[in-house]
């Protein structure tokens, strides 16, 4: 639908639990207005082309979300009325497909799926009142998806323009035995502070997530190009207006790339991994510069740069007793970088961080820990 007849909404990106206020900056840098982070997200406001553009441009987002309706709900009855009330014919007719998935917290009802499955029930009950047809479901690849969320009794109902979730960034060729998620390795990449024009080093650096997210980061590649489309693109108001709008905006990303000029420096001990790497790093169109070296043999070849590092945490990867020593050594000989880490929360390393920022990597709680340049060791 075209900005003419709406012009202005509100939006939700949501994204993983304690990287709000990262998110929050990119979208502030990537121009969009009423930026507000939240529990789980971040708010902002404008016109469909500013969805469309963090649907494109945020590295972090997990979904663009617009919410449709808010309303008190007690009880079945008053989801089942309130996602009635909803104008569904906008996105949906009968030959388009419809998903829904729901979540509660501190609510009456608690069935996640039961909410989504009442949900479902009003959505397709007022189309076929209105159209004579209903849509069907498909749970895999739905055209439409909606996202009900219940708090305290209040229920919101969202619609999802990202389609497929927003963290895959299209260069995972391949996968090491613990990747992290390309949104994650974005969020500490960020969170570190490098330059953005210095080297980047990861010395644990497994298939290369954190390299190549931040080699795309500072060539200006907009992660969403990689995609084949957007959920928006399948809607009913999908018109010749959104069409255009969304086709510049691809133009613009495209324009906006620039050759990568800084190296990317990796090393592991897993030579399988590296190969992921490797392979990941051809399907980016990155250059990566990668050795078989154990983390204690890092060493910085500039006077500035960058260092992340996402160490095991002994879960899904054995960790060494020594391992909290070795990362503090390291992290001292490159004391002229920004340094950036995520590791479990009670890690033990004997070296304070300037600033840390809690965050969930799937179940784990962990923490972004930043250590900032300094002239002296
Ligand atoms: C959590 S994974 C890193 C995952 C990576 N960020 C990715 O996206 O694939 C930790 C990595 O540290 C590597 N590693 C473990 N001990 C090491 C050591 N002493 N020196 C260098 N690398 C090591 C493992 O092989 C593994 O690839």
């Amino acid at each position: 639908m075209s900005d003419e007849r709406r012009p202005s909404a509100r939006f939700f990106a949501t994204a993983a639990k304690g990287t709000e206020p990262l998110l929050r900056d990119e979208l502030q840098e990537l121009g969009l207005r009423r930026v507000r982070a939240d529990r789980g997200g971040v708010h902002f406001g404008g016109e469909l082309a500013d969805a469309y553009r963090a649907c494109l441009w945020s590295r972090i987002a997990l979904r663009v979300l617009e919410p449709l309706a808010d309303f008190p709900c007690a009880d079945e009855d008053a989801l089942y009325e309130g996602v009635k009330r909803v104008d569904w014919t906008r996105v949906l007719d009968a030959r388009r497909t419809l998903a829904v998935r729901a979540a509660c917290r501190s609510s009456r009802l608690t069935h996640t799926q039961y909410i989504a499955q009442r949900s479902k029930d009003a959505v397709v009950d007022q189309l076929r009142e209105r159209l004579g047809e209903r849509p069907s479901v498909d749970r895999q690849d739905p055209d439409v998806q909606l996202f009900v969320h219940l708090v305290k009794d209040h229920a919101t109902v969202y619609l999802d323009y990202s389609g497929d979730s927003l963290h895959a960034h299209g260069f995972r060729a391949q996968q090491g035995a613990a990747p992290i998620k390309e949104t994650l390795a974005s969020a500490l990449v960020r969170y570190s502070g490098w330059d953005r024009e210095s080297p980047l080093v990861d010395p644990m650096c497994g298939s290369g997530t954190l390299l190549l997210e931040a080699g795309l980061w500072a060539a200006r590649r907009a992660p969403g190009l990689a995609r084949p489309d957007f959920g928006f693109e399948r809607w009913a108001d999908f018109d010749d207006t959104a069409r255009a709008t969304i086709s510049r905006l691809r133009v613009e990303a495209r324009d906006a790339a620039q050759p990568l000029t800084l190296s990317l420096i990796g090393s592991d001990t897993d030579s399988r991994a590296l190969e992921a790497a490797r392979a990941n790093a051809e399907q980016a169109g990155l250059r990566v510069n990668l050795r078989l070296a154990p983390l204690t043999s890092a060493a910085p070849s500039a006077d500035r740069g960058g260092l992340v590092v996402n160490p095991p945490y002994g879960e899904r990867l054995e960790r060494s007793s020594s391992l909290g020593q070795e990362l503090a050594t390291v992290l001292r000989r490159f004391s002229a970088y920004q340094r950036g880490l995520i590791v479990p929360r009670h890690f033990d390393l004997p070296l304070r961080a300037d600033r840390f920022l809690m965050v969930f990597n799937g179940a784990i709680e962990c923490e972004l820990r930043r250590y900032d340049a300094s002239a002296t060791p």
